[in-house]
C-alpha cells in the first residue's frame, strides 16, 4: 500500500495512572490521510517537526525551498547564543536572529529560542569574567535577550549542557557553576520574568540513556525544580548520535519518565551518523519513541542538508547534499504518519502523580474544538490544552475554562490569560492564532488545587 494512501489513526489517548485508584481509560480514533510533509505529518498529532536554521543560508533558493516546505518549526542554530546576541557587554545585537524569526513568522512557522545560558559560545568579556559579576552578567543576559523575544518563541533552551558526561552525576565545571550551584534555576526565575508565556526549557546532551548517571542527574534536578516551583516547562534531549553515542534502547523510557515529572519533551537537535537502512531504521525509532509519549511534543533536526550539519562528513540529516530526501527521510515520515498516538505511559515511581488525558475528535465542522490533558500531583496540575481547528482554517481562538474552587493558576504558556480563578478565558498569542484547518496547537498552564473535571470550550475567530 502506498503511504499516501494509509489511513492513520491518530487522536488515541489513554489514562494513565500510578495511584490505582484513578483510571478510566478513554480511547478515541479518527482517521486521516497520511501527510507528506514532516511538518503536516507531525501536526496531526498535535506535534511539531523543526530545523536548525543558519542566517546566512536564508539566501539559498534550494535550502529554503525545503524549510518552507518541510518544516514547521525553527532553531537559530547559532544566531541567539550569548557571542551572537551580546558581542560586548550590555551591547546587543540581534540582526541575524530577528531575520530567522520574521522568516519563520512569514510562513506561519514557530520558532525555539536556543540559548540564553551556556558555558560554550560565550563572547570573550564574559568568559573573562568570575564570581558575583557573572552572575548578574548572565542575568541580565537572560532578562534582555528573553524580553526583546517575549511573545514571540513558542520555547526557550534557557540552560544548556550544565551536566557532567561520564559518571560523576554531578555539574559540568564552567565559569558560570562556580558562580554557585543555584544558576540553574536563577536563570529559569530571570526567563520566566521576562517572558512569562513562553515554555522554558532545560537543554543537553548524552541524557537518552534512562541507566546513564548524567541522565539521572538531570531528571533529579527537574524533579527538585517542579517540588520547588521552580519554572520549568520542558526538557530538550540533544539527540546527537554516532556509533560511539547509538540511540539507546531504553530512549523512550527516558522520555516518558520525564515527561511524567509534569514537564513536556522535545527532541531538540536530532542528527544520527549512517546512511542507508541503517540510519533510516534507527530515525524510525528515534521518531517512534517520541510518538509514543503524549508529552513529546516536537522534534527538530540539527540542519536540513547533510552538507549543512555541523558534523557533515557524518551525513547525519534527512537530505542530501542536493537537497533529496534520503531513505532516513522516508522512515522518519512513516514513523510520524504511523504513530499517531497520544498514549500517555506514566513510568516514574512517583506516588502521588497521577496523569489523566483526554481528548475530543477534531470539530467536523469550521470554528475550533478545545481538549484538555491533565496531569495531576497533590497540590495541583499542569493542564496542557490543544486548539484544533475545524475543516477551515481559523485566525484567531479563544478558549474558556471553569476552574473548579480552589484552583489558582501559577502560570502559563503560549496563551494570553484572563483571570486565573473561577472563569477563565485564554487567547491566541500571536505566534500561534492562525490553525490550518484539522490542524492543532497547544498551550498549557500550571495550577494549584484540582483540575478534575475541567471541560474547555474553544471559539474561533
Ligand atoms: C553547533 C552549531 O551547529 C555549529 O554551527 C557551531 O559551530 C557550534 O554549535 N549542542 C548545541 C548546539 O546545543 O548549539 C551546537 O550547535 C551543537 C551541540
Amino acid at each position: 500500500m502506498k503511504l499516501t494512501e494509509r489511513s492513520v489513526s491518530r487522536a488515541l489517548l489513554v489514562s494513565s495512572l500510578v495511584v490505582a485508584t484513578t483510571g478510566a481509560a478513554l480511547v478515541l480514533a479518527t482517521s486521516a490521510a497520511a501527510a507528506t510533509t514532516l511538518g503536516a505529518s507531525a501536526a496531526q498529532t498535535g506535534r511539531y517537526f523543526g530545523t536548525a536554521v543558519s542566517a546566512n543560508k536564508l539566501s539559498d533558493s534550494t535550502y529554503v525551498g525545503i524549510l518552507n516546505r518541510e518544516f514547521n518549526m525553527v532553531t537559530p542554530e547559532n544566531e541567539m547564543k550569548i557571542d551572537a546576541t551580546e558581542p560586548n557587554q550590555n551591547q546587543f545585537s540581534y540582526g541575524n536572529a530577528d531575520r530567522i524569526v520574521s522568516h519563520a513568522k512569514s510562513q506561519g512557522m514557530r520558532v525555539r529560542g536556543h540559548t540564553l545560558a551556556w558555558h560554550s559560545q560565550q563572547p570573550g568579556w564574559m568568559q573573562n569574567m568570575s564570581g558575583s559579576a557573572l552572575r548578574s552578567a548572565m542575568l541580565n543576559h537572560v532578562t534582555q535577550v528573553a524580553t526583546h523575544y517575549k511573545g514571540q518563541l513558542y520555547a526557550w533552551d534557557v540552560v544548556n549542557e550544565a551536566f557532567a558526561d561520564g559518571s560523576s552525576g554531578g555539574r559540568r565545571d564552567s565559569n558560570l557553576q562556580r558562580t554557585g550551584n543555584d544558576w540553574i534555576e536563577a536563570a529559569f526565575r530571570a526567563a520566566r520574568a521576562a517572558d512569562p508565556d513562553t515554555k522554558l526549557c532545560y537543554n543537553d546532551y548524552n541524557t537518552d540513556d534512562w541507566s546513564h548517571a548524567k541522565t539521572q542527574a538531570v531528571y533529579s534536578m527537574v524533579r527538585d525544580f517542579k517540588s520547588r516551583g521552580v519554572p520549568i516547562d520542558c526538557v530538550g534531549f540533544q539527540s546527537h548520535f554516532n556509533s560511539q553515542s547509538p540511540v539507546p534502547s531504553n530512549y523512550q523510557t527516558t522520555l516518558s519518565s520525564f515527561a511524567a515529572l509534569g514537564v513536556d519533551v522535545q527532541i531538540t537537535e536530532l542528527d544520527i551518523e549512517g546512511s542507508g537502512s541503517t540510519q533510516a531504521s534507527n530515525y524510525q525509532r528515534v521518531v517512534a519513541a517520541c510518538m509514543a509519549v503524549a508529552r513529546c511534543n516536537g522534534i527538530t533536526v540539527w540542519g536540513i542538508r547533510d552538507s549543512d550539519s555541523w558534523r557533515s562528513s557524518g551525513t547525519p540529516l534527512l537530505f542530501d547534499g542536493s537537497g533529496n530526501k534520503k531513505a532516513a527521510y522516508t522512515s522518519a515520515l512513516a514513523a510520524l504518519n504511523s504513530g499517531g498516538t497520544t498514549t500517555t505511559t506514566t513510568t516514574t515511581t512517583t506516588t502521588t502523580t497521577t496523569t489523566t488525558t483526554t481528548t475530543t475528535p477534531p470539530n467536523p465542522g469550521g470554528g475550533c474544538s478545545a481538549s484538555v490533558s491533565l496531569n495531576q500531583w497533590n497540590e495541583g496540575f499542569v493542564a496542557t490544552v490543544k486548539v484544533t481547528a475545524g475543516s477551515s482554517a481559523i485566525s484567531g481562538w479563544s478558549v474558556g475554562i471553569a476552574l473548579p474552587s480552589g484552583a489558582t493558576v501559577t502560570n502559563a504558556w503560549n496563551a494570553q490569560r484572563s483571570g486565573n480563578t473561577g472563569s477563565t478565558t485564554w487567547t491566541n498569542v500571536s505566534f500561534n492564532g492562525q490553525v490550518p484547518a484539522g490542524q492543532s496547537i497547544e498551550f498549557g498552564f500550571q495550577a494549584t488545587g484540582s483540575g478534575s473535571g475541567i471541560t474547555p470550550t474553544c471559539s474561533a475567530s
